[in-house]
């Protein structure tokens, strides 16, 4: 079936390469307008996105999330813009996790669609989990008790998009 949303959405990879170039703000925009018009369980709207562009608070996510990887490499892959998502304790909203993967989600799709390149990138989790991860969510103005999720690497693509993984045989099955 032709239709460019389908297109965009079976047509998104991730990006592991970026241009120094920062992205318009209309374009972040649109992306964190995307993420905000997630599904989210009850309508309780129970995420929140910090976008990143600042260069040493960007260094910082950087260091934490290598110091859990246990790497010196940068697990943003030295994209521009960092946005992270936030949501509440599983003990407190059982649909946190999905929530916030939803927002994710819809950020990158809708990121390709405007001929971005983003990448999820994990461990976010543990990173505010931290002393120091828990004063950032302090700096960013969020409110207490709130843990990470997911973020995303997102910028310019550098270089061509890889090519999907053939979907398995078995993925979907039609019970009529
Ligand atoms: C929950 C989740 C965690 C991921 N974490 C990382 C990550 O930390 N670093 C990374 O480079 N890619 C990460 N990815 C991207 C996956 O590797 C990627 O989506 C998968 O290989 C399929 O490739 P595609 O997105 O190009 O279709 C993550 C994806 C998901 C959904």
């Amino acid at each position: 079936m032709e239709n460019k949303a389908l297109e965009a959405l079976m047509t998104r990879r991730s990006i592991r390469q970026y241009k120094k170039e920062q992205i318009k703000d209309e374009e972040l925009k649109a992306v964190l307008d995307a993420g905000s018009y997630a599904p989210n369980g009850m309508g309780k709207q129970d995420s929140w996105i910090v976008a990143v562009q600042n260069k040493n608070i960007i260094d910082q996510l950087i260091r934490m999330n290598a110091e859990v990887l246990g790497v010196n490499s940068n697990p943003y892959y030295d994209a521009p813009t960092i946005v992270l998502v936030f949501g509440s304790k599983p003990d407190s909203w059982a649909n946190t996790y999905y929530d916030g993967a939803l927002v994710l989600g819809n950020m990158m799709n809708a990121a390709h669609a405007l001929g971005l390149g983003s990448c999820w990138i994990n461990r976010e989790i543990q990173m505010f989990d931290t002393p120091e991860g828990k004063t950032l969510m302090k700096n960013f103005g969020l409110p207490d008790g709130l843990m990470g999720i997911g973020s995303i690497a997102l910028g310019y693509p550098a270089g061509k998009a890889p090519e999907p993984k053939p979907r398995k045989k078995d993925y979907y099955r039609v019970i009529k």
